[in-house]
């Protein structure tokens, strides 16, 4: 009877999994579909915690134990949510990820301790668990779950320790080829450990654990600051490999749904960040693109700029039928998003009409701009996707960039030895008229120079994107 409530409640959940993950593609329903899928797992735990019965019909115990961590974790976890701040959010999601994965390492270890107690029972060699009692996919599952919760884990905390500056990017002449060596080295061991374990070599299991950790490191260190949610979504992936072992290990359906499906979606996510670049993944992996290597030599010095006063952004923005917004990761950084929603009310109330152009990649992780924008109350139906805002820029008279700078770049259009070559962008420049708000004529995350900053038709308004805001409003307001 148990049995069949809970196989039911896991089927409820693995439903609100689908559901949750279908609404988070939509901005107007993704704090819905967060709720539900969360509650299809609180559900699924509770379930497992009180209804689940192992083969000779024992339930858990240690209920104190599970209790207290799920209560130490969800203060935890609680607090570090409420406190992040969006552009501190990729290392964040880092962080829980390297958890998700030293987790399924760890159910990895627990299980192979489990099968290595056999040891000691006389007559090991009998045990129906020994590789010749056809116990093959068993043994592989648990070093396939160890290995890929390990790199997931040790990858993760050196790609949050980068996002936020604790790490700096670290490479070495023969570095690919080092990691693939270690790679090979953990491999081989699995296989030899899965065709030959005995008393005498089992131990060997824990440098499976041991390499990997040194090949998350070395495998992350490489890579440019600026693919760094690239990867991370890619150990996402392997988070939700790792997790669908451990729902094999312990023929845990909704454990080995929600993994397949964390696993999917990770590797749909790297696949679409990665067109949206127009990089391949290989290139993401040993391209060092933005990071301390960024390729600021091809930087080429545009020449002479012009500037513009903040009443006359205004007034241009003002007296214009069409004004597109480009958000960047500056808004984000300078938290502008409010300030930017206000102006783009007052231009409507002066019959301007107001959309946003939003680049796949603009800011640090996907969707950034369009979670940014729904916090302040963006109407949906405005935010323009590139292809479509692409289209619009010839009928638009002013473009209004904020803290964008690489995805405007035409560098990425004209320039073949720029590192943003082939990376769709927003073609602003065909608008009437181009303004650009930012601080100074830095560069942005690719590190290289932006040759529209220099052209005819744009003027820099510059300062922080929220004190501009607030100054073009109070200009609009005074028209
Ligand atoms: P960036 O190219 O990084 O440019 C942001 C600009 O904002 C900077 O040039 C900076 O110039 C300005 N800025 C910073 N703080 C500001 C403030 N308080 N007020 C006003 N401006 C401010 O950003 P983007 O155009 O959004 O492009 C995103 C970059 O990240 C791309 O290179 C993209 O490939 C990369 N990336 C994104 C993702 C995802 S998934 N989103 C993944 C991987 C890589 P100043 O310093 O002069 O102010």
């Amino acid at each position: 009877m148990e049995g069949n409530i809970l196989t039911l409640i896991y089927i409820i959940a693995s439903v609100t999994f689908i559901l949750g993950l279908k609404k988070l593609s939509n901005p107007a329903k993704a704090r819905n579909g967060n709720l539900i899928a969360a509650a299809g797992m609180t559900l699924a735990i509770l379930g497992t915690i009180f209804l689940y019965k192992d083969e000779n019909g024992n339930t858990l115990h240690n209920y104190g134990w599970i209790f207290a961590g799920i209560i130490i974790g969800a203060i935890i976890g609680t607090l570090a949510a409420n406190k992040v701040k969006m552009t501190a959010m990729p290392e964040m999601v880092s962080m829980f990820n390297g958890m998700g994965g030293a987790c399924a390492a760890l159910i990895s270890i627990v299980e192979f301790n489990h099968l290595s107690e056999t040891f000691t029972v006389p007559g090991w060699s009998e045990v129906p668990w020994n590789l010749t009692g056809g116990m093959i996919g068993h043994t592989l599952t648990i070093y396939a779950g160890c290995l890929i919760g390990t790199v997931s884990f040790a990858g993760s905390m050196i790609a949050w320790g980068k996002l936020n500056g604790k790490i700096k990017d670290f490479s070495f002449k023969g570095q690919h080829i080092l990691n693939l060596v270690v790679l090979a080295a953990i491999l081989v061991l699995i296989v030899y450990l899965l065709f030959d374990l005995n008393p005498a070599n089992y131990k060997l299991f824990y440098l499976i654990p041991l390499l990997s950790i040194v090949y998350g490191v070395l495998f992350v260190f490489p890579i440019g600051g600026a693919d760094m949610p690239v990867v991370i979504s890619l150990l996402n992936s392997f988070t939700g490999v790792a997790a669908a072992c451990g729902g094999f290990l312990y023929n845990n359906k909704v454990m080995l749904t929600g993994g397949i499906l964390v696993g999917a979606a990770g590797t749909l996510l790297t696949i679409l960040m990665c067109k949206a670049m127009n990089r391949s993944l290989k290139n993401v992996l040993i391209g060092n693109f933005g990071g301390s290597n960024a390729t600021s030599s091809q930087s080429k010095t545009g020449g002479n700029y012009k500037e513009i006063s903040v009443s006359d952004a205004a007034v241009a923005m003002a007296y214009a039928r069409k004004v597109m917004i480009v958000p960047g990761y500056g808004l984000a950084v300078a938290q502008a998003q409010h300030a930017c929603h206000e102006l783009e009310k007052l231009l409507e109330e002066k019959g301007v009409e107001v959309k946003y152009a939003i680049h796949p990649v603009a800011g640090r992780m996907p969707g950034h701009m369009n979670v940014l924008l729904a916090e302040a109350d963006v109407n949906y139906e405005k935010l323009l996707e590139m292809e479509q805002a692409n289209d619009e820029f010839k009928t638009t008279d002013v473009v209004l960039i904020l803290g964008a700078n690489d995805v405007v770049n035409p560098a990425a259009k004209t320039d073949p030895s720029s590192p943003i070559y082939g990376m769709p962008i927003l073609e602003v420049e065909e608008a009437k008229m181009v303004i650009v708000n930012k601080r100074s004529m830095k560069p942005g995350y690719a590190g290289i120079e932006n040759q529209l900053f220099y052209q005819p038709k744009t003027s820099m308004l510059f300062g922080d994107a929220k004190n501009v805001l607030q100054q073009l409003i109070s200009e609009v307001k005074n028209l």
